[in-house]
């Protein structure tokens, strides 16, 4: 699929960066996609004639919706702006695209479910957010399937790229302290910005619509997670298992958030390897200051 038009929103945000490094200047698929990049300041997804101007005027064959507001414990006190933009952001913008013929894709989350269970998620499982951030992703994904047929909706959890991330916490901490406290009661899967930015370039080659869960393989405590960080970077710090009710954060999480990639390995349209695997490279890349993507 050669010369299609994206528009591509929250460009400068971890998961947009990583799919601007592979169809972006310099990037593997460079050349190969017409690409708008747009983000905040100048584009802000809450500016209805903003959003609807640019699609009319760009006439993009694909919008892919990296735009949110992801803060997860300020979304409890600022609800109505988490809603504004994770909402009916993403609403107004798939309502734009459906208006050109364009197909939507909507990033959700995770967090839309309200871990309970402790088996993985599939996609046909029931929503129930137990948090704000979760409350507007879910409405989210809700307004992109009633406002445009033509929608990829694909939930992603514990994202690692270019930007502020649990990653990059966790070495810094170390690296200034004797020990660090960690969750160790709260699952779910890390999964790497550019090995999802290759199964979005994948999926919106297709017409298969619908959702999608859509993370590395395997699953992971945050805990675990520190600690495997920490043996592949081999720096020294001890890492202290707490609970969630011991390191009290304003937004209640699901605890056992792990995803099921059903759809995917039903369709056979993307296989994500494991996170570990994911993560080695990211941290090899990381040492050497050179990213690649391929
Ligand atoms: N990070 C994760 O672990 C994770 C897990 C599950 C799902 N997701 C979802 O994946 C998507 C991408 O996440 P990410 O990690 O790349 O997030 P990110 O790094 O926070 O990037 C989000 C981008 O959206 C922009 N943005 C915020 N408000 C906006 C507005 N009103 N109009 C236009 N752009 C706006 C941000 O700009 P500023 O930086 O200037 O605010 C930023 O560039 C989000 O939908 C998120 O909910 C993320």
């Amino acid at each position: 699929m050669t010369g299609v038009k994206i528009l591509l929103t929250g460009a400068g945000g971890q998961l947009g960066r990583a799919l601007m490094a592979q169809i972006g200047q310099g990037g593997s698929l460079a050349g190969t996609h017409l690409l708008l990049p747009v983000d905040l300041p100048e584009w802000d997804i809450t500016n209805r004639a903003q959003v609807f101007a640019t699609v009319r005027e760009w006439q993009p064959d694909v919008v892919i919706n990296c735009a949110g507001y992801t803060d997860v414990d300020r979304a409890e006190a600022e609800e109505k702006e988490a809603f504004r933009v994770n909402a009916l952001g993403a609403r107004d913008l798939s309502a734009a695209a459906f208006q050109v013929g364009a197909k939507i894709l909507q990033i959700s989350t995770d967090y839309v479910f309200d871990g309970e269970e402790t088996i993985p998620r599939r996609e046909y499982h029931p929503v129930n957010p137990v948090n704000a951030y979760g409350r507007s992703k879910a409405w989210g994904e809700r307004l992109v399937r009633e406002t445009n047929p033509r929608h990829f909706i694909l939930r992603t959890a514990w994202l690692f790229g270019e930007g502020r991330n649990f990653v990059r916490k966790i070495i810094a901490l170390s690296r200034e302290k004797e020990e660090i406290s960690v969750v160790a009661d709260q699952f779910g899967t890390p999964t790497s910005a550019a090995d999802l930015a290759q199964c979005i370039l994948r999926l919106i080659q297709t017409e298969s619509y619908g959702t999608y869960h859509a993370t590395n393989e395997g699953e992971s405590s945050w805990y675990s997670f520190a600690r495997r960080i920490l043996a592949l970077t081999g720096i020294e710090c001890r890492v202290k298992p707490v609970t969630s009710r011991e390191l009290a954060r304003p937004a209640p999480r699901p605890r056992y958030a792990v995803l099921e990639n059903h759809m995917l390995e039903v369709s056979g349209l993307f296989k994500f390897r494991h996170w570990e695997e994911a993560l080695a490279e990211y941290l090899q890349v990381e040492e050497t200051g050179k990213r690649v993507y391929q």
